[in-house]
């Protein structure tokens, strides 16, 4: 048996060269390439260099030179056969069984190309000729210009069974039918696979043509018709836009990965050129590394439904075992319902621009899912959280990145289920409120569970989540009215573990307010200013331009402005509990659709309005504001 140079090239060019080489030796990104210290001699200053994009490396200290068969031979010391064996099983090929036959094998796949680009030309004449009328009409009413739609090569599949056959008969029905073109059934004559169809070439690294995929135009089904597996194309090691996007990645230093071949196109028409996509599967663990050549955290933005977020989460626990020291994956959340070309086209460039700026980590996710997927009200239950987190953490080669996981999500269940200190609780008669609610005894004497507590990430906007407005207010509504703080002291007191600037305010108010109970206003804002805080205080004497009764400087109906600060602080410290319930009950019907699920979030969502309903309450009239 002899090896082609077409089949070597072939065997090279599908072997990820630095994560052959990375299985022995530790390799550190360095720009495009890699580097670590060399292998091949002892050394203390990395001179060795792995370059995935030409599939060699090299030692500028000892000139250890190769490619992936090279590595093997040299470094593993394998006879060359048993190097190309082992790297054709990795790449998943085959060995060939003759010469002859693999010759004739790389003839028939340079046939097979020529015949997808001659198919993919064909194609776009048609959606420019007569034929192509209604398919430029939906290019138009879908918003892409004749200019996105060239650099993508769409073309038009007429509604015939032999048209495209006729075109390309030069090339004989078997290279078609093997090229995936055309449809053999046995005892028919074989017919065009592609018929009344958008045409959408998908093409390789090097942007050779070696698939379609074909949408219905207007309603159909399948909406899309995809090339079969064949000798060019393999589904699962191939991402839609590769070609085109790796350049737009480099400059962009991202790369967003999102479902459907429409969202690639619209973004690439929006400004943003590295998009690419799966072709309708979920991601391989191939197209992750193919993904991580492209930048050390993608984005993977896919459709805001439930199999768009299932999707996300499968990618998610895909990458454990891959991940590496700062690789790792983000997550861009769009609103239900829509698709990355929904948003670019309705809400325009910018509004995507802000999303990716704010990608949800990998962690966060994982963490987030497991919290949704179950209730935690049972010690059983938390205990089956731990066990999935752990589970999953412990599935991360790398033994770096899998400790931090555990810690940090040991660290994360244990503050959620840690008895909570001071804790305000809502007075609400149903107890339906996000903060959770503890357990007890309704009126028929029964035992009822608490309500789940929300997620860690929730809690921390109970604390931190403050209306900063409103907050203010209420800051400048206890100085003005000092007694008023001794009735409030168990409500602000779970304020105190707020973060940031209010929560430390908080905290020094009722410090004052404890050391001395004979408190009026300017003795607050001496204490305040003497304890660092000067132009906090400044601002908070401004506050008299709020809008509501206890900031006044002079408000005649003291009792009124009693009562209004009472409810604001109400107000103030339910709404970032509700809306973290909220945020929940969204994530847990998203992730799993239930009527329950639903009518708590939908429920919520009345609280929510209630509470800025209540606020609105509050809120002076203008007319009002001039009478004190
Ligand atoms: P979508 O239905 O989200 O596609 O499927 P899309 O790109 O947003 O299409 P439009 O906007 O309705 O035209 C996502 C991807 O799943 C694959 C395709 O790759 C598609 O781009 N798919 C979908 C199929 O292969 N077959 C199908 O029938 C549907
Ligand atoms: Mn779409």
């Amino acid at each position: 048996m002899s090896l082609t140079p077409q089949f070597l090239d072939e065997l090279r060019s599908r072997t990820l060269l630095s994560s052959l080489i990375g299985k022995t030796v530790k390799l550190q990104k360095a720009g495009r390439e890699f580097r670590a210290c060399c292998p091949f001699h002892n050394e203390k200053t990395p001179s060795f260099y792995v370059n995935d994009d030409k599939g060699f490396y090299h030692c500028f200290g000892c000139s250890a030179h190769g490619d992936a068969i090279r590595w093997l031979t040299d470094q593993r010391g394998l006879p060359f056969i048993d190097a190309v064996k082992e790297l054709v099983q990795a790449a998943g090929m085959e060995m060939p069984e003759q010469d002859r036959h693999s010759a004739e094998k790389a003839e028939r796949a340079k046939g097979l190309h020529e015949a997808m680009a001659d198919a993919a030309a064909w194609f776009t004449e048609k959606l420019n000729g007569i034929e192509g009328g209604e398919a430029r009409g939906v290019l138009e009413r879908r918003g892409i210009r004749a200019e996105t739609a060239r650099d993508f090569g769409i073309g038009f599949s007429p509604d015939s069974r032999g048209k495209l056959k006729e075109a390309l008969k030069h090339y004989g029905d078997p290279a078609l039918i093997e090229a995936g073109l055309l449809i053999s059934v046995e005892n028919k004559e074989p017919y065009d696979r592609f018929r009344g169809r958008l045409m959408i070439p998908i093409r390789d690294a090097r942007g050779r043509t070696i698939a379609f995929g074909g949408r219905v135009i207007g309603e159909g089904e399948p909406k899309y018709l995809n090339s079969p597996d064949t000798p060019l194309f393999d589904k699962g090691r191939t991402l839609y836009n590769l070609d085109r996007a790796q350049a737009a990645a480099r400059k962009a230093g991202r790369v967003i990965a999102v479902e459907g071949y429409m969202d690639v196109i619209a973004l690439a028409q929006a400004g943003f050129g590295e998009a690419v996509a799966p072709l309708g599967t979920a991601l391989t663990e191939h197209q992750l590394e193919r993904l991580w050549r492209m930048a050390d955290i993608p984005l993977l933005c896919f459709d805001g439904d439930a199999a768009g977020q299932k999707a996300a989460i499968r990618a998610a626990h895909r990458a454990l075992p891959m991940l590496q020291a700062g690789q790792s994956l983000a997550f861009v959340t769009l609103p239900e319902g829509m698709d990355p070309d929904d948003l670019v086209r309705t809400k325009g460039a910018q509004a995507f621009e802000v999303l990716l700026r704010e990608p949800q980590g990998l962690a966060d996710r994982i963490w987030a899912s497991e919290l949704a997927a179950e209730p935690t009200d049972t010690p059983e239950r938390r205990a089956g959280l731990k066990k999935r987190l752990m589970a999953l953490a412990r599935s991360i080669g790398d033994p770096d990145v899998r400790d931090e996981y555990v810690a940090e999500f040991r660290n994360r269940a244990d503050a959620l289920f840690a008895p909570p200190q001071r804790e305000f609780r809502p007075r609400q008669g149903g107890g339906t409120m996000g903060g959770g609610t503890r357990g007890g005894y309704n009126r028929a004497g029964k035992w009822q569970p608490p309500e789940p507590p929300p997620s860690e990430r929730a809690r921390s906007v109970h604390a931190g989540g403050l209306d900063p407005i409103l907050a203010r207010a209420v800051l400048a509504g206890l100085i003005r009215h000092p007694a008023e703080i001794a009735r409030h002291m168990e409500v602000l007191g779970s304020l105190r573990s707020a973060s940031g600037a209010l929560g430390k305010l908080f905290e020094a108010v009722i410090e004052v307010a404890l050391e001395d109970r004979q408190l009026d206003s300017a003795r607050i804002l001496t204490i305040l200013a003497r304890s660092g805080f000067d132009q906090v205080a400044v601002d908070l004497l401004r506050a008299d331009t709020l809008p509501f009764s206890f900031t006044k400087s002079q408000m005649v109906d003291e009792v009124r402005a009693r009562e209004d600060l009472k409810e604001a602080i109400e107000v103030m410290v339910t709404q970032p509990m509700v809306d973290a319930a909220l945020a929940q009950a969204t994530a847990v019907v998203a992730e799993h659709f239930t009527e329950d699920a639903f009518a708590r979030q939908v429920s919520l969502l009345q609280q929510r309005q209630e509470l800025q309903a209540r606020l609105a309450n509050l809120m002076l009239a203008d007319e009002e504001e001039f009478d004190d």
